[in-house]
């Protein structure tokens, strides 16, 4: 009797609670059903709340329904530090420490989308824990140019590796109910006059290379929100762009997240209103130009919009299905009852950090000097000079800084490594203060003096590891500017060949989110290049140098020899940074190797076809994409295709390590037409890769696999994709210029 009591009783419990809880609060109810639910209980004014900023990383929800604002806070590599309300001030939190996780560059030099599942898992985590719903990145814009002041935000120079280490991000950042807000959507490439500059690309370019990776996270992804770039296309800000975001985002690709600008990226109601923007966050009242109190109800989409509707210009319908895509972002984040409690700072946070950092780090040159292992140079003495072996690289550059709880610095990692040795550091130079908007103008002599002491330092040591590169100034890998050249600065160059000319034994160290200059190459028998490595910097350094870590990173961008090598640069001003806010990609297609890869006289008939002003002729980069050496060595074998039903084909390949050490390879699959094409195409674009481990001698069967789909161009007179019929080439390579076999198959 007693269990049909409670049965019963619970029956009439929950059947009670289901006539009391309304469908839009019922987790189990239809997400589309929850959401018409909620929309009709919402007054006027509670949609309009929804679509604009109430502070400056928040938007409102309606308290009264008991539907829950959104946390928004940057950014890609870790989560910012709490600013108040309604300032950019800190607001001196003393639990708002976090891990910074490497900068996106770094993770797309691992060319492994496993890392990109970790760091998105660990990073979300983290969110998580600090109450946010929105995860103000990652980036995917392209780096047409190595100036790009943002490019340590971003993952190189190709669509298919970005989309490929992008995808597995935002899977995993949103598995743990955080959402990702994708951007700068779209071609907003450079920081110099990014508020203003319309940007001029051909059809084809910009649907293969610029809209590429947005494309994929929409379609692989399926990230839940997107932020549109502050500079114009065709004319219109990307913020509020009807051809853009309704034509292409929305409509084409079917995408159902909701729209954000980036901050004071809107400038106008009418097109914010029906040109695809759904939440309008900013800095001061009109988005941009006056900071005062409170005034978000004058944003564009607040008090003009409200009026616009009550007065019957706008239809509602227009605003509930702004509304629609706010409330979809709730209910799938801050109204989800998935989403994990998550974690701060735990060591799993930071042996994701580490990890990363370790597959991201690219050997470019060794001459038999690397790994220097703590055993066989015990009692040496080692000089470690440079201002980034101590600098803290996660402060700086703009919104993606971070307040760290602890970092371990290139020369800490390096002073536990090598207990054995006497460490010695010596600055070499100063670069200033990282700030926001102006370079720190240095002291001349106090450099001299730097320079003087290391040179004369490491005529005494056994051993130099440089440690420079760029840093998170602004005129460096910053936001809100771009570098005013392609040579490191501060006095670097000189530096590192009055060090290479007195010491033999020297390792060049870089951080940095660009490719550089480097006069000194052929004077230098060892370099490494670490992009961002975040909070465990020293350890993942420490790790490769020492040979813990066998180097497996490979570049996710050209390293050209000079500036004026890269496509992008060869014409002038108006190919960057643009003149009159209009700048145009005239090197269309041919961007990073895509260029270089041409025959010489193919770059000069397009030189010349486009007008350059340099015709000078273009020098095989320094190092080319998709580059990277190891500590062992790797034979491929000859490679067979077989056509694989409807998908398309596979190509196999035996990869062997012929090396003493376990290894890591990046196998790469480029396709290019082999007979004639009717349109202009890059000899071979990324298809597909394979990141495979090894022991010594061992000898692993690789399967790359090119879909029907990668075979097609963007046709501008169809508008859409074409498949040229014919053959076609596969190469197997070890990077974009070491091709290790070639097969062709027919279309
Ligand atoms: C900045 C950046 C954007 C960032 C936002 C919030 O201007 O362009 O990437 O997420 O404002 O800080």
């Amino acid at each position: 009797m007693k269990r049909f009591v409670s049965f019963f009783l619970t029956v009439l419990t929950a059947l009670n609670l289901n006539a009391q809880t309304p469908k839009y609060l019922d987790n189990n109810a239809p997400m589309e059903e929850r959401i018409e639910d909620a929309l009709s209980r919402m007054t006027l004014h509670e949609k309009i709340s929804m679509l604009h900023a109430q502070s400056k990383f928040t938007s409102a929800g309606v308290p009264r329904l008991g539907i829950r604002q959104l946390n928004m806070d940057d950014g890609p590599h870790g989560c910012r530090e709490e600013l108040e309300w309604n300032t950019w001030s800190p607001a001196k939190w003393t639990n708002d420490y976090v891990v910074a996780f490497p900068s996106l560059t770094c993770l797309a030099a691992t060319w492994n989308p496993d890392m990109s599942a970790l760091y998105g898992n660990a990073i979300s985590e983290e969110f998580a824990f600090r109450g946010k719903d929105v995860l103000l990145g990652p980036g995917v814009n392209m780096a047409r140019t190595p100036l790009n002041g943002r490019a340590f935000e971003y993952m190189g120079e190709d669509p298919v590796l970005a989309s490929e280490m992008v995808v597995p991000y935002i899977q995993h950042v949103q598995q743990n109910g955080v959402a990702c807000c994708l951007k700068h959507f779209v071609l907003n490439d450079q920081e110099t006059d990014r508020f203003r500059v319309n940007v001029n690309v051909s059809e084809r370019a910009l649907r293969e290379i610029y809209l590429r990776p947005f494309e994929m996270a929409v379609k692989k992804a399926k990230t839940w929100s997107m932020m549109g770039s502050y500079n114009l296309w065709q004319n219109v800000h990307c913020c509020h762009n009807d051809a853009l975001l309704n034509g292409i985002l929305k409509k084409e690709w079917g995408w159902d997240g909701a729209l954000v600008s980036d901050w004071g990226g809107t400038t106008n109601t009418q097109e914010a209103i029906y040109g695809g923007l759904d939440i309008e966050m900013g800095t001061y009242t009109d988005g941009k130009l006056r900071e005062s109190e409170f005034t978000y109800d004058d944003y564009y989409l607040a008090k003009p919009f409200e009026q616009l509707v009550k007065d019957g210009k706008v239809p509602m319908s227009v605003l509930d299905e702004k509304v629609r895509r706010v409330l979809r972002l709730i209910f799938r984040t801050a109204m989800n009852p998935k989403k994990v409690i998550g974690n701060q700072c735990s060591e799993a946070h930071y042996e994701v950090c580490r990890q990363i950092g370790e597959e991201g780090i690219v050997l470019l040159k060794n001459e038999k000097l690397l790994p220097l292992e703590p055993a066989a140079v015990q009692g040496k003495r080692i000089l470690v000079v440079g201002e980034n072996a101590t600098r803290s690289l996660t402060q700086g550059g703009g919104s993606s800084e971070l307040k760290t709880l602890r970092d371990i610095s290139p020369l800490e990692a390096i002073q536990q490594m090598y207990a054995g040795c006497t460490v010695m550091h010596a600055q070499g130079y100063v670069s200033g203060r990282a700030v926001y908007d102006r370079v720190d103008r240095i002291n001349a002599d106090e450099n001299k003096r730097l320079h003087d002491e290391a040179v004369r330092m490491a005529r005494e040591a056994d051993f130099v590891i440089y440690v420079g590169g760029l840093n998170k100034n602004h005129g460096q890998d910053c936001e809100n500017g771009d570098r005013e050249g392609y040579n490191l600065s501060f006095g670097q160059n000189e530096l590192i060949a009055d060090l290479a000319a007195v010491q033999k034994n020297i390792v060049v160290v870089t951080f940095g989110g660009n490719p550089y200059a480097m006069p000194w190459l052929r004077k230098v028998p060892a370099l490494l290049h670490c992009w961002y490595l975040g909070s465990e910097a020293g350890s993942a350094l420490a790790g490769v140098l020492s040979g813990k870590v066998n180097p497996s990173g490979k570049l996710p961008v050209t390293f050209a020899q000079r500036l004026e090598d890269y496509s992008s640069m060869r014409f002038g001003a108006e190919g960057y940074p643009g003149t009159n806010k209009q700048v145009h990609y005239k090197e269309g297609i041919f961007m990073g190797y895509r260029w270089f890869d041409l025959p010489k006289a193919a770059q000069q008939n397009f030189l010349k076809s486009e007008h350059a002003q340099d015709l000078t002729a273009v020098g095989q980069p320094l190092f080319p994409f998709g580059f990277g050496l190891s500590y062992t060595t790797f034979r491929y074998g000859k490679p067979t295709i077989s056509a694989t039903g409807d998908y398309g084909w596979t190509v196999t390949v035996d990869v062997t390590n012929t090396g003493q050490r376990a290894g890591k390879e990046v196998v790469q699959l480029y396709v290019g037409r082999k007979d004639k094409s009717g349109v202009a195409r890059p000899v071979k674009e990324l298809k597909y890769f394979t990141k495979v481990s090894l022991q010594p001698g061992n000898t692993k069967q690789v399967n790359l696999f090119i879909r029907r789909d990668d075979l097609s161009y963007w046709d501008e007179k169809t508008h859409g994709w074409n498949i040229e019929p014919g053959t076609y080439n596969a190469y197997v390579c070890a990077s974009s210029t070491d091709v290790r076999g070639v097969v062709s198959f027919k279309y």
